[in-house]
């Protein structure tokens, strides 16, 4: 075979290639294609109202949520001492009894934040303003570090509120003059 002759060989080859190839982005180019009615995916997303509405229902906020006066109703003094157990180790409950850790709570519910004379406090709890109503207690001991961040009381908190509510009642009794609950 002379050079002549393998290139016209070579030649052909490329020719058919070529018409393959061509006719067949042809006939894809002419053929009608077949889109879906919406094009891409079809994304579901949660209905909002109702991951809304189970927030709501969550134990804390919003409807079906027992009220301050409600909670403490519940509440029971003889089971509120056993809750007050937890923080013997730091305070006293009794009249005219001794700071240790914290400061001595005879009398807390409605006596002034920060107010026991002798005891260092944090400045966070010094800087705070007001007395010690039912509903900033059950701030405080339901979750200490988040209701006053910088005190130094070291405790995690009173998070059941059954227990929340027995230990408030206690509380209230360990007084001269316990205080009405509220509505
Ligand atoms: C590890 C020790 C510790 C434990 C346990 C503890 N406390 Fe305290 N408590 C403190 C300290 C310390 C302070 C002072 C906080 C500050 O100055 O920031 C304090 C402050 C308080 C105050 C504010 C007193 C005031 O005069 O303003 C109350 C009320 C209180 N504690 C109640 C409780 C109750 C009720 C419990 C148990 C459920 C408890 N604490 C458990 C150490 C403790």
């Amino acid at each position: 075979m002379d050079s002549y002759t393998i290139n016209k060989i070579a030649g052909a080859v490329l020719w058919s290639l070529l018409v393959i190839v061509g006719t067949k982005v042809l006939i894809e180019e002419l053929s009608v294609p077949k889109h879906p009615e919406k094009p891409g995916y079809e994304i579901v997303l949660p209905d909002e109202k109702s991951s809304v509405t189970s927030v709501a229902k969550k134990p804390g906020d919003g409807e079906g949520v027992q009220t301050l006066g409600a909670m403490l109703k519940a509440g029971d003094a003889v089971r509120g001492k056993k809750v007050a157990k937890k923080c013997a180790g730091c305070h006293t409950f009794d009249n005219g009894g001794a700071n240790r850790i914290g400061p001595n709570i005879w009398g807390i519910v409605n006596q002034k934040i920060a107010g026991v004379s002798g005891f260092k406090y944090s400045t966070a709890l010094k800087n705070k303003d007001g007395t010690w109503t039912f509903a900033e207690l059950k701030c405080f001991l339901e979750n200490p570090k988040k209701c006053i961040p910088g005190t130094k009381m070291s405790f995690r908190g009173v998070r059941k509120p059954g227990q929340l509510a027995d230990l408030l009642v206690y509380l209230n009794k360990q007084s001269n003059s316990p205080a009405a609950l509220p509505n």
